[in-house]
């Protein structure tokens, strides 16, 4: 009977030890797990705030890719506008960003106003310029925005058109601004005829556009677009391509580069702009980790943001940390006293 009971106890204090020693493991582990965490908004070194590019204007304030939409983010202070650009059939250069068999579907009134007409490019600048082009926003309020809307607001959104390039590049003209677009056809969203890289091209020059305001994106035909204006900033979404012709800019998805690699672009002098950037937690890594600029939708989120919305200095991290685990220290030991003084009385017994 008591040999039993001896190596009941025997058992049962290898499995305390046992059980102690995981009980230290992972509390060291969880203890000291955020010491070895990195954040690039944990730094001492914060990078200046992001630029702002309105993605096709300001969406979620004006109908898309309208010049309300522009001049929306204009309010924003943004440095650059961002659009889409495709051809007519008169080959004038004008704002769409749907193409394909959605084309004008989505966001004008091409249904009414042409009806028979199929989906395809075939309309000349002059029959674009009669849809409607803001009617869609406030009938199917795409951002729920709508009531932040005021009544001349709305009466604005509900008269906008469909605008050539030329008009937008009236107002980077005037605000000083600079452009980024995909060029688009009705075909493939990226495959176009490099003639409308040229009628594209052939416009901004016409407007006495400052050249290095223009930031060339579609890589198609580049080669050709540098050798017609070599004062346009080439913008880059393969790193490869960049290196290739000595660029300096990249465009890229937000969730495509790491912290680290935006990091390493910036040191080597490279821009790099994100898209589409839409929240304050993803503005502020962004913000955090360096980079030059980002697309948005919700430039009106972002343009009030002195800094982002958590940063802390390593120094004040670790801080926290280390204040944080002596108190946890102490009341787990405080506790396992406690514990211990009130089961030493039943130890004796034997009694479980
Ligand atoms: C283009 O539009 C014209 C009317 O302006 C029409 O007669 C013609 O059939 C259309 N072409 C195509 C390919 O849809
Ligand atoms: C905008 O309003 C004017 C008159 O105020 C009207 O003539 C024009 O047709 C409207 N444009 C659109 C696209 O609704
Ligand atoms: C336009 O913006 C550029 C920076 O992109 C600046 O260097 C230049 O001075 C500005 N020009 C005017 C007229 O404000
Ligand atoms: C980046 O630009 C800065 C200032 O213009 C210059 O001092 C630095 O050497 C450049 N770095 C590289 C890797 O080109």
């Amino acid at each position: 009977m008591g040999e039993a009971v001896e190596s009941h106890l025997h058992v049962l204090s290898a499995c305390k030890i046992f059980i102690m020693m995981t009980f230290l493991v992972v509390s060291a582990a969880v203890f000291l797990c955020p010491l070895a965490i990195c954040s690039p908004c944990i730094t001492s070194n914060l990078p200046p705030k992001p630029a702002l590019i309105g993605h096709r204007g300001a969406p979620m304030l004006a109908p898309e890719n309208t010049l309300m939409s522009f001049r929306k983010s204009l309010e924003c202070g943004v440095v650059a506008f961002e659009t889409d650009v495709q051809l007519s059939k008169d080959k004038k250069p004008f704002l769409m960003h749907d193409c394909g068999k959605n084309f004008l579907l989505r966001t004008t009134d091409v249904k009414d106003k042409f009806p028979g007409r199929d989906g395809s490019n075939n309309f000349t600048l002059q029959e674009l310029k009669t849809l409607n082009a803001g009617k869609w926003f406030s009938r199917s309020d795409p951002f729920w925005t709508l009531s932040s809307l005021s009544e001349e607001e709305r009466r604005e959104a509900d008269n906008q058109t469909v605008p050539s390039l030329s008009e937008l590049l009236v107002l980077v003209k005037k605000y000083n601004v600079s452009l980024i677009f995909d060029l688009k056809n009705e075909n493939n969203s990226t495959v176009f005829q490099s003639s409308d890289s040229f009628y594209t091209t052939e416009t901004i020059n016409k407007l006495g556009i400052s050249p290095d305001k223009i930031w060339w994106l579609p890589p198609e035909y580049r080669h050709d677009v540098m050798k017609m204006e070599p004062g346009f900033k080439q913008v880059y979404n393969k790193q490869k391509e960049m290196l290739m012709d000595g660029g300096n800019f990249m465009n890229m998805n937000f969730s495509s580069l790491s912290a680290r690699e935006i990091s390493e672009l910036r040191k080597s002098n490279v821009s790099v702009n994100l898209w589409v950037v839409n929240e304050r937690w993803l503005f502020s890594l962004l913000w955090c980790s360096g980079v030059s600029s980002v697309t948005t939708n919700a430039c009106h989120l972002f343009k009030d943001m002195s800094k982002p919305d958590w940063h802390l200095e390593p120094n004040m991290y670790k801080g926290i940390w280390i204040a944080t685990d002596i108190v946890s220290l102490l009341l787990m030991i405080g506790l396992f006293l406690w514990q211990r003084r009130r089961l030493t009385g039943d130890w004796s017994t034997g009694i479980y």
